[in-house]
Formats: structure tokens, C-alpha cells, sequence
């Protein structure tokens, strides 16, 4: 099994044509394979460095002691206490107020979110438009949906903006949804506020849902201003479901919590999907979403200093690179999509032969998207010693330019 490689070869009949037709991530599949080798200098997989901020976890412990109801199912939707402190976050992030029971869903992720709205809305063959290159996993979640991906090419000449003249040629009878993802991954863009809302006047014109992927608002830098939450638009409220993630932000990646702020009648559908899937969020990730919103998150700041330093550390160590790499900074999030340079088969045999020749790990562009060919995508969460061995390496294996 391979990334962007559909797994045909496996010809049990148990496995149905779905699940054959569907590749792992290039992320995850570089993540693995990175694990085998000791010692690998891995850039591959966005996970933060950081633990999760001690408030949080002694919360929890407190919870575990303390609340005899911590191990039982919630309801599916989620606690009544995080979707309160939910709503009223949205409110302080968007100005919009929402019903806590009408319009907040509690999610194991956006990952899991995404799959249980695309889910809902996706008949066979409904198409779905993704920008290209977008998070790898959005591409497989519309197959796994009997969707079609319909792809829209970034403007790599533009520093990976929107080609917004070209979403009115994508869109047919049969859109359901585009996906927007910014702060972008894997390009770190930040699209314009003034092209976000074109995509939502089209969204009205053409009756399609916007689904806002945010693990990365965050994460702006210089570029605070910039940013813009396009589920601030009231009148959008019933074309958008807008999806948050505490993976990133709150270093809780491994606790799986996300929430989805959507319409009512959307609502409805999406908890009979959570419910099949997984009844509910875990309650005890639930208990450190509450811990989590009740303070005043005061690691944000730590985390986004830290984030921009090893933004300057990758691009000055790409720059010693420049004959094997050429890259656009990056805006936002903490990825870096440089273009390869030197002769190469594709990008995934590159990152193979990175890994297995230079111990360092990287994931190919092509996991992205058409577009991502010829790419890699390098993620600077990592600590900076991580960012400095896998480009001593990489300066050993290429040279210096
Ligand atoms: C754009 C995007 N969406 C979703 C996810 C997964 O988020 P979660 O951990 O909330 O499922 C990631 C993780 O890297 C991501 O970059």
C-alpha cells in the first residue's frame, strides 16, 4: 500500500471496492515508515512539540478524582457545559451568537467532524471542491464518501493564493461543498478576506455548503490582520459549517476534540453519523475541552513565539539549500511547501530516498494533490534541534548551495 495509490493489488473479496480504492495518507504513511528508522530527523507529521499545557491536564486529573460520571457516555452532540463555553467562545472569535444545543456539535477532531459532515451531504458522485494542494486527508475522506474530489488549483506564481476566478469554472449542478482550510496546510497561506467572501457570495448564488477546516487560525504571525474567519458572516450562517480543532492550538492531539458550529437542520443529521460512529467524544477529552476554554489560554502566545522562531530557523536553513529547495515563506499554520529542485522521480521516491539514505523524514507534495508533485511539505512544530538535524543532514547529503 502506497500513497496516491489506490490498493488494487489487495484482492481479498472480504475488502469492499471502497475501501481497496482508498490510499493512506502520505502524511501517515511517511510517519510510519519514519518510526522504523532510528533515529530519523522526522518534519513529516504536524504534530507540536509541546505537551499539553499543565492546567489542562491537572484539571482532568481533578475530574478523574473528583467526578464519578467521567467514565460513562455523554450525549452525542457533547457535554452542555463545552458546547456553552463553545458558543461562547464562537461568539468572542466571530461575533456570532449561537444556540448551544442547536448549533454546537462536540467532535473527536476535525478529522472526525469533517468525516461525519461529509457524510451527511454527500450523495454518490456529489462533488466536492478542494483546493490544490489541500490536508491530504480531505481528498481520501470525499472518496471514502462515494464523492468526487473536484480540484482547484493555487496560484503557486502568487505565493499560493486562490485563483478565484477560476471557482466559477468548477462549480456545476452536482456541488455540494468546497472545503476551505486557513491558515492553509500544506502551503501555510492565509487567503484574503476579500476572496473568502466571494467563495461565500458563490455559495449563495449556487446553494453549496462551505465547510472551514481551523486547526490554524492561531497561528498567523505578522499576518494577525489578514486572517479572516468567514464564519463571521451572518448571512453565510446557513451555508457554512465551521470546524475547530484543540489538536494544534492546545497541543491535544492525541485527545481527539474538535467542535462543529453548523445549522440546525444540519445538526440534526450529523448526530445520528456521530452517534453510529462513535456515540460520543470521549467524556474525559471533553472534561480537558472545559478545562481548556475556562482558562484564559495564556500558552497561545508561548506557542506562537516559538512557531515563529523555528519559521525563521526552517526558511534560513532552507536558504542554505536553495539548489535543492525553492519555497514561499509561509503566512500562517507551521508548514513550509518547498518546490524539489533537483532531478527526482517523484516526490514520494524522493522522500524515500531521503529517508532511507539521509535519515531525514519529509512528506511528498503529491500527497496533497495534483498540484503538490514536485513538493514537499515540511512541518517546523517540531523543536528546533529536530529542524537542525534533519537540514545538517540534508546539507550533508546535497551540500551546501
Ligand atoms: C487542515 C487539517 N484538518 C484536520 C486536521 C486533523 O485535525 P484533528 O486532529 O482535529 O482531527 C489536520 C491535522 O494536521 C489538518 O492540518
Amino acid at each position: 500500500m502506497s500513497a496516491n495509490t489506490p490498493d488494487h493489488t489487495f484482492t481479498n473479496h472480504f475488502v469492499s471496492d471502497r475501501a481497496a480504492g482508498l490510499w493512506l495518507s502520505g502524511i501517515k504513511e511517511m510517519a510510519m515508515l519514519s518510526a522504523r528508522i532510528d533515529g530519523a530527523a522526522s518534519l513529516a507529521w504536524g504534530v507540536p512539540s509541546f505537551a499539553t499545557p499543565e492546567y489542562i491536564s491537572n484539571g482532568v486529573i481533578a475530574q478523574l478524582k473528583n467526578d464519578n460520571d467521567i467514565g460513562k457516555y455523554a450525549l452525542p452532540d457533547g457535554l452542555d457545559e463545552l458546547k456553552q463555553l463553545v458558543a461562547r467562545k464562537h461568539k468572542v472569535d466571530t461575533g456570532i451568537s449561537v444556540d448551544a444545543d442547536k448549533h454546537v456539535m462536540i467532535s473527536a477532531g476535525n478529522m472526525q467532524g469533517m468525516h461525519s459532515l461529509l457524510r451527511v451531504i454527500t450523495n454518490p458522485d456529489d462533488e466536492i471542491i478542494l483546493t490544490d494542494p489541500c490536508f491530504a486527508s480531505h481528498i481520501q475522506q470525499v472518496n471514502m464518501c462515494d464523492g468526487k474530489p473536484v480540484y482547484w488549483p493555487l496560484d503557486e506564481g502568487n505565493s499560493w493564493s486562490l485563483d478565484i476566478d477560476a471557482l466559477s469554472g468548477l462549480i456545476s449542478g452536482k456541488t455540494k461543498a468546497i472545503i476551505i482550510n486557513s491558515p492553509s496546510n500544506p502551503t501555510g497561506k492565509i487567503f484574503s478576506r476579500e476572496n473568502l467572501l466571494r467563495i461565500g457570495e458563490m455559495a449563495k448564488a449556487h446553494d453549496f455548503m462551505i465547510l472551514i477546516d481551523d486547526p490554524y487560525s492561531h497561528f498567523t504571525y505578522e499576518h494577525k490582520d489578514k486572517f479572516f474567519n468567514l464564519a463571521s458572516v451572518v448571512d453565510l450562517f446557513e451555508n457554512i459549517a465551521y470546524l475547530y480543532s484543540f489538536s494544534k492550538a492546545y497541543a491535544m492531539s492525541g485527545w481527539r476534540l474538535g467542535y462543529i458550529i453548523l445549522p440546525a437542520w444540519l445538526k440534526k443529521q450529523v448526530i445520528k453519523i456521530h452517534d453510529l460512529n462513535m456515540v460520543c467524544t470521549p467524556r474525559v477529552s471533553q472534561s480537558a475541552g472545559i478545562t481548556a476554554l475556562s482558562g484564559d489560554a495564556h500558552h497561545l502566545a508561548e506557542y506562537e513565539a516559538a512557531f515563529r522562531n523555528r519559521r525563521e530557523l526552517i526558511c534560513q536553513r532552507l536558504d542554505t539549500v536553495s539548489h535543492v529547495f525553492e519555497y514561499i515563506k509561509p503566512e500562517g499554520a507551521y508548514y513550509v511547501f518547498p518546490r524539489i529542485l533537483v532531478p527526482h522521480n517523484n516526490a514520494r521516491d524522493f522522500c524515500l530516498e531521503l529517508l532511507h539514505k539521509a535519515k531525514v523524514t519529509l512528506t511528498p507534495g503529491s500527497a496533497f494533490g495534483p498540484s503538490g508533485e514536485a513538493h514537499v511539505r515540511m512541518a517546523y512544530c517540531v523543536s528546533e534541534d529536530t529542524i537542525n538535524l534533519a537540514f545538517d543532514r540534508l546539507e550533508a547529503y546535497f551540500g551546501r548551495g
